[in-house]
Order: structure tokens, then sequence, then C-alpha cells
């Protein structure tokens, strides 16, 4: 097959992201690290995924917790050495796991030496590797307020579109794109398959750095750098080093739209491999998840079938529902009362897609948000700025609600590994809150069960690898009106697969596209399993505690779960299946 030859790998693999900070903690100081991971690569490979995708691991003093970093070359101290990462990276490769690090490059830390140097004055041959002026412009920070901030030393303001410890670095000058060139060439020459590379659409500033003109909430002047003007340059010679590598290079496109995507992915700029969009992330808010909005399945197939529809034979789609940076997927767009049935459906819900899954960790497991009772126990500095900023008015605990529904901090809780205290993570309290459902969501527990959502997880990742209908095939959407229904298909050389998804709470009528009924169909995959009477009525035992709280329509309907019809013609709360249809047309 054409498309998996060569540097096209990346296209039948699936990933796993690494948050480290709360994955294992191997040597007991509460903080994950890259001894914890080095125990745990068996279980990554047990997945099914192909390769591993760290978030930052560098030093960096955690204003953004990694991604303001003070040393793109070395280890963060917390969690181990370059000989511990070499370690981990030689036994990925042993388990024939790909390993891409996280390139942040449109910022460090303002603790990195360059900016220190840079700080001191305009005749420091740093000078000009930040981006400096007399006066600032009206550009907002997307973290921090504005987005400059004056330095004393110095005696004018930088730039950072982030956070006020994140320096924006000026991508105009020559040596800083050097630089980046032999942090990636650092990296290639350890072993390292590639980069996902930080808001790397951002990096090239419109010339004069013109004040914004939209009022974008909280974001004012992204339209003078989002694409900037000579982002296609730069990339192009970012893409150069990887050519003589076999790497791939991943971009993250914070707003961007399939047209910009389609300039970095396909034709004479093609520069990145895949991107990370963000239409798909809006289903339940307005730009970010601080802007919160009742969840519309209609907004999430309309976003997925459009990077679908664009990109199919023209560029390749990067799959997620979840990383360090978004609340927990269930707690979204699933339901935490139908917490088993709604994360096994999301996972069938995307990975089928055409392009490259990815899954982050605790996701595959169910992990949900975590509800803090405090502002104060939230560590992420765009929590905390949102919730300090925006809906003044409204009384505190709704305030705190928002920050429950938004917090990049819900997805950064400790991995929930058994029952035991700090649910396995560590053997001392943990730097962070766990979620205290980790009693019932572990991976032990799930490991044990055979049809768990990780169980589920490790199926789809199985089928989909198996199946060059589900790598490679066409994508095609069917009903996008329906507002409980999520049915699409894939198909490859007249081996058609339709995959149902239900994102109802309640049961729902069965729809099958027209050529395809349901009897001549092969149920490939299925997240209900068969079940044995005794497990029907356990189960119905479990969700006697959340039936009390919906209302009679529910129970009416709840009561039918046991006909005859129900198991043919219906859907049951979240029911995903996957049928595979041979075309003989
Ligand atoms: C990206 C990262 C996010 C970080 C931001 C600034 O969006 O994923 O975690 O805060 O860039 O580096
Ligand atoms: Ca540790």
């Amino acid at each position: 097959m054409q498309e998996a030859k060569n540097r096209d790998w990346y296209k039948s693999m699936s990933f796993y992201q690494i948050w480290v900070r709360s994955f294992a903690d191997g040597n007991g100081d509460g903080i994950g690290d890259l001894y914890g991971v080095y125990d745990k690569l068996e279980y990554v490979k047990s997945l099914g995924v192909d390769g591993i995708w760290f978030s930052p691991i560098y030093p960096s003093p955690n204003a953004d917790y990694g991604y303001d970093i003070s040393d793109y070359k070395n280890i963060h101290p917390d969690f181990g050495d370059l000989d511990q990462f070499k370690k981990v990276l030689a036994k990925a490769h042993e388990l024939g796991q790909k390993v891409i690090m996280d390139l942040v490059v449109n910022h460090t830390s303002d603790e990195h030496p360059w900016f220190i140097e840079s700080r001191k004055g305009k005749d420091n041959p740093y000078s000009d590797y930040y981006i400096w002026r007399d006066k600032p412009n009206n550009w907002d920070s997307l973290f921090e307020g504005k987005a400059w901030e004056f330095d004393e030393t110095r005696g004018q303001y930088y730039l950072h579109i982030f956070a006020k410890k994140q320096p924006d670095l000026n991508m105009d000058n020559p040596k800083v794109r050097e630089e980046v060139k032999s942090i990636m060439r650092f990296w290639l020459d350890m072993g390292v398959d590639g980069f996902r590379e930080d808001v790397i659409n951002f990096i090239s500033k419109k010339e004069g750095l013109p004040d914004g003109l939209f009022l974008l909430p909280a974001a004012k002047g992204m339209m003078q750098y989002k694409d900037g003007p000579h982002i296609h340059e730069y990339l192009a010679e970012f893409r150069k080093v990887c050519d003589s590598y076999d790497c791939f290079q991943l971009g993250e496109g914070p707003m961007t739209t399939v047209k910009s995507a389609m300039k970095y992915l396909t034709g004479p700029t093609k520069s990145l491999d895949m991107m990370f969009s963000f239409d798909h992330m809006m289903a339940d808010c307005f730009y970010t998840e601080y802007m919160h909005r009742p969840f519309s399945l209609r907004k999430l197939k309309k976003a997925f079938s459009k990077w679908q529809y664009a990109l199919d034979g023209k560029g390749w789609n990067a799959l997620y529902l979840e990383n360090h940076d978004h609340p927990r997927i269930i707690s979204r767009y699933g339901s935490e009362h139908f917490w088993w049935e709604s994360g096994t459906m999301l996972a069938a819900s995307y990975i089928f897609q055409q392009g490259t899954p990815f899954v982050y960790q605790g996701q595959e497991i169910g992990m949900t948000n975590i509800h803090l009772m405090s502002i104060e126990q939230y560590v992420d500095v765009s929590s905390k700025t949102n919730y300090y900023t925006y809906h003044l008015k409204e009384d505190p605990e709704r305030r705190l609600h928002r920050i429950h529904l938004s917090s990049r901090d819900s997805a950064r809780t400790p991995m929930q590994w058994d029952d035991s205290k700090n649910a396995g993570f560590s053997s001392v309290r943990p730097w962070f809150y766990v979620n205290p459902n980790y009693k019932r969501v572990n991976v032990a527990a799930e490991e044990a069960d055979k049809n768990s959502i990780l169980n589920f997880y490790r199926k789809c990742l199985k089928l989909r690898k198996e199946t060059p209908a589900l790598i490679y095939g066409r994508y095609k959407e069917y009903f996008p009106k329906d507002k409980n229904l999520f049915v699409y298909e894939r198909s490859l050389n007249r081996d058609v697969y339709v995959i149902v998804c239900s994102f109802s709470r309640l049961p729902v009528k069965l729809r099958l596209p027209d050529n395809y009924p349901e009897s001549e169909g092969e149920l490939v995959l299925c997240n209900y399993p068969e079940e044995s009477m005794e497990e029907r009525n356990a189960r119905k035992g479990e969700r006697a505690q959340f039936k009390k709280d919906v209302d009679e329509a529910l129970e009416r309907v709840q009561e039918d779960l046991e006909s005859f019809e129900l198991r043919h013609g219906m859907l049951r709360p979240y029911e995903a299946r996957v049928y595979r249809f041979k075309d003989d047309n």
C-alpha cells in the first residue's frame, strides 16, 4: 500500500501522551519521573500504541509546568537526567515504541540564560533573541493580562503571548532559528523520532507588531501573529533538519482553520506531517473551555467532518479527545453518570476516524475531572487568571464551578494505577491532588475486568491497527443532523466499516445508512458486552443509584432495556457499534 511506505509510517501508528509529572513516581518524592516511566513502558505498549509523546521534560521553573523551558538540552532534575532519558528511549525502542519530544520554541522561560542575558541591555549578544519594545501595543496575553511586561534592568517591555514568565523568542533573528535547529539535532541525534511543536503557528509575528484589530475574547493581537508572514520559511528550515532523519513533525495549531492548516500540511509549503486542530474541542464552549456552553453533538460532528473531508487524500489528521490542556472528555462530551458507557463510546467516536489517534494518560481508564474545593488548590496559571478576571459578578461557587468545567488541572491529577494509598502513583503524598474516584477508576481494577474502558481502548486500537480500511479508508458521515447519533463510515476497496455512536443517555433507535442494513452487517465491535442475565442484573444494581435522579421518562424507557426489541433495533445509552459490510455493488 502506497501510503504505508517510508516516511508515512506515522499514519498507521497510534500514540500515548505522557505528562510525566503526574504519570508515575519512581523515586518516592511525590513527583512523576522518568524512573516511573521506565517501569511503565510495558503497560504503555500493552495498550496497543506504537509511540509516546512526552510533554516537556526539560528543566523548567514550572510557571507553565514545563512549557517554560530554561534549558532545552537537558532533563528536569525532578524527572531524572539525560542518562535516565536515554534508558527510557532505548527501552521504548526495544519495545517497538517511537518517542517524540515536545518542542516549545515560541517562548522560553524568563530564567533561560538567553533571557537573563537579553534583559541586560541592547548591546548584549542575546539582545535580539527576544522581542523588546519601548512601548507596548494592545495585544493580550493568552494567560496573564496584557502581552507586555516592563523589565527594569533593560528599561523596555518584552512580549509574552503566554505567561509573564514565558517571553516570546524573536524568530526573525537567524541566530534564534539556528538555536532551534541545534535543539532539534541534539534530540534527533540521540535517537528521538520526531517532535510535537508547541503553538507553532504563532512563532512569526507581523512586522512592526501592529495593534490587534479584532476583538477575540482575551486574544487581542492573535491575528498579528497567527500564521505570521514568515512562518512557512521558518518551518521549511526546520523541516530540512528533520529531512535528514527518519522522523516526523506534528504541530500544535491553536485556533487554526482548515484553510491555513492545509498550507502546513500540503503542497510546496508542506512543513508538518500532522497538526493538532481545535475545532472539535469547542463543542461545549466558545473558543476556550472557560466560555462554557452546553455540549452540542451537532457541533462536534461538524468539526470532526470538516477536518476529515478536507484532509482526505491530501493531508493527515491528528486525532485526539484529551491532552494536558483540556478537561477530561467523559466530564465534557460524555457523562460521569454513564461513566463506563460514555467512556468506551467516546473511544470509538474518534479512534476509527482517518488520522493518527492520540490517547492521553488516564483517558484510557476513564479518568474524570477533579472537583477541588477552592481556587487556591488549583496550580495552573490560566485557570487562576480566568477565575480572577472573568465573571467577577457571579458568586464564588458558580465561578469555581466554571473552573471545574474548564481547568487544565482537571486532567493533570496523578495517574490512577490501583486502589492503594495515593492511587499507586507514589509512596508519598503526590505533588497534586488525586481524584477521589481512584478506588473505582484505576488501572488494576480495569485490567481485571474484560469489559473495562481500558480493555475497550485496547480493542479499538487493535482493531484499527489490523484493519487497513480503518487506517487509510475514506471517511463519510451519515445523519449529520441527528442530535443523538454520530454515524460514520470508513471504506477501502469495498471493505466498509460503519461506526455508530450514541451520545444519548436514553435508549435511541439504531440508524444505519440505507445501503447498509443491519442484517447484512457483521458486528465486529460493541462497547456493551454480550452479557449473561446475572451480569446484566448486576449492572442494573449499579445503575440504581443514579436512576433515582433521572426523570420519569427515563425510568419508563429503562424498563424497555430488558425488551427483545431493544436488543435488536435500539441502542442502549452511549452504545457504540462497529459494523463491517462487504460492499458488492
Ligand atoms: C501549548 C501547550 C500548553 C502551554 C502553551 C504555552 O498550548 O500545550 O500546555 O501552556 O502551549 O506553551
Ligand atoms: Ca519522583
